[in-house]
């Protein structure tokens, strides 16, 4: 019996011993392609249109528009959280609407207008609260961010949120509230349609009592 064990764990042994050679080897054969530089054989160019500038850039297709943004363009605004579609800290607007640039692939944003948290203020090196966009004065007036890493995606998402009200776009509350004809943005509604955007240290209450003022502020 403890023979046939040893047996087992010698073959095992074996096994994982060649698995991790072939590894090592394939690696060896990698290591000098990687270290030919940073643009991948199947690279091809792209040029995208961000925060109303054009970047003419070379990358592999697979790239996402997060990446895309904060590796090669440096634009480190824009956050990665899951890399997944599920937290909303990569939100950017596409054509003013806004996706996860992590779901998006950098050339299937090519001919529209990406708008990131870097484009949303008024000059391009704010000093006051009066040149920041009303959704960014308003999370600042309100604490609505701690740690401030979920924050760009809630602004972006939030930005995007007033623009959809404004145009009398519905949600599910909007069904639920008895007000499809003309949705209030009722902090349910905002609770609803920021549902996409998670934040990790619970900042809640104030990221809808500071969407809830820019909306004021944005009919006012
Ligand atoms: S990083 Fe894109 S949704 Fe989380
Ligand atoms: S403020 Fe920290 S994750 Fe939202």
């Amino acid at each position: 019996m403890l023979q046939r064990f040893g047996l087992t764990a010698e073959v095992s042994r074996r096994r994982f011993l060649q698995g991790t050679s072939a590894l090592a080897a394939a690696a060896a054969l990698d290591a000098p392609a990687m270290a030919q530089g940073t643009v991948a054989p199947n690279s091809r160019p792209v040029t995208l249109r961000i925060n109303g500038k054009s970047h003419a850039l070379t990358l592999d297709p697979r790239t996402s528009l997060l990446d895309a943004l904060r590796e090669t363009l440096d634009m480190t605004g824009t956050k990665k959280g899951c890399d997944h579609g599920q937290c909303g800290a990569c939100t950017v607007l596409q054509d003013g609407r806004r996706v996860n640039s992590c779901l998006t692939l950098a050339m299937a944003a090519e001919g529209s207008e990406i708008t990131t948290i870097e484009g949303l203020a008024k000059n391009a090196d704010p000093k006051t609260v009066d040149d920041l966009s009303p959704v960014q004065a308003a999370f600042l007036l309100h604490d609505g961010y701690q740690c401030g890493y979920c924050t760009p995606g809630q602004i972006m998402s939030a930005t995007a949120v007033l623009t959809e009200h404004a145009k009398g776009e519905l949600s599910q509350v909007s069904w639920q509230s008895g007000h499809s004809d003309r949705p209030e943005l009722s902090d349910d509604e905002i609770r609803e349609r920021m549902s996409g955007n998670i934040c990790r240290c619970g900042a809640y209450p104030n990221i809808v009592a500071a969407v809830r003022a820019a909306a004021r502020g944005a009919s006012a």
